[in-house]
């Protein structure tokens, strides 16, 4: 595996490839990586001959009051969990180069990105399809893989790609959890013991939907009640939202059917969490 960290090292990389005929899969990162980024990366090399991962803790997606200076990182670490995977390329680009000071140009994809986690997170979407579309123009990948751990975040790139043209297959791929249900998040590390017993509580109440749905309910409001019931029995989580919306436009649905989206965002202690499920 190649670690590139300048653009034009990235760029030249990629041409190389290409002019060899071989086609490119990129899977975007901000790095603490686990086994949910692995298994991105692991569909990149079934879907692409070369895989292209980049880590980068984009600042311009976090709020001021957001967790940016926190975040957790271990390079090598990464970059070790990344050589064993097979990744051809670990790209990670400074924020100088990414950001110069006269930086000015920034993609927004209109009302999607205000719903949802957009509510709470104004600049947050923004700051995701800005850099995504940068590294598209650096890599110029085929494909590119994401996980619908973050639904909203795939649904806002792959309206970005339709609407820009951009030449870049999209996929997503599921939800990759911990044996007891929690789903896997760079942002797990911030919990405590009690807190990562409290977090199971997302999960659980999802299940919880996905059962009433199996057995027949299609009433959006019902399913919502069980949730937060269920959530707000537990002390230390608050809801931020629960919400049943239609995928394409996220806006909410009082209906359940195939395609809803069930998506919540909540508090355990400080760490905010988010988990979903797609009604089928
Ligand atoms: P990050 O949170 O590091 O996630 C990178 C990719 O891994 C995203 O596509 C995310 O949906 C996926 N992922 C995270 N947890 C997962 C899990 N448990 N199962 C499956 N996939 C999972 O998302 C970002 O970084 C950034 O916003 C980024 C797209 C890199 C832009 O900066």
């Amino acid at each position: 595996m190649e670690i590139l960290t300048t653009l034009e090292g990235m760029r030249q990389s990629v041409q190389n490839e290409k002019r060899r005929g071989r086609t490119i899969g990129l899977v975007p990162t901000m790095g603490f990586l686990h086994a949910g980024h692995l298994s991105l990366v692991r569909i990149s090399r079934a879907e692409a001959d070369v895989t292209v991962v980049s880590l980068f803790v984009n600042p311009i997606q976090f709020g001021p009051k957001e967790d940016l200076k926190t975040y957790p990182r271990d390079f090598d670490r990464d970059a070790a969990m990344l050589r064993a995977e097979g990744a051809d390329y670990l790209f990670a680009p400074t924020d100088e180069d990414m950001y110069p000071r006269e930086y000015r140009t920034f993609v927004e994809v209109r009302e999607l990105q205000d719903r949802l986690c957009g509510r709470t997170r104004p600049g947050h979407f923004r700051g995701v399809c800005t850099v995504v579309l940068k590294l598209f123009d650096l890599v110029e990948p085929d494909c590119a893989v994401f996980g619908q751990k973050d639904v909203q975040q795939a649904l806002i790139l792959k309206r970005m790609v339709a609407d820009l043209n951009v030449p870049v297959r999209m996929i997503v791929a599921p939800i990759v959890r911990e044996p007891d249900g929690l789903a896997m998040s760079s942002r797990n590390t911030y919990l405590n013991p009690e807190e990562r017993q409290a977090a199971l509580v997302l999960s659980r109440s999802l299940a919880e939907a996905r059962a009433m749905i199996d057995a027949g309910e299609r009433n959006a409001g019902r399913v919502l009640s069980r949730i937060r019931s269920l959530i707000d029995a537990e002390l230390a989580a608050r809801i931020e939202y629960v919400e049943a919306v239609d995928p394409d436009g996220l806006m909410p649905v009082a209906g359940l059917r195939d395609g809803t989206l069930i998506a919540l965002a909540v508090f355990i202690g400080r760490t905010r969490l988010i988990d979903n499920l797609i009604v089928s």
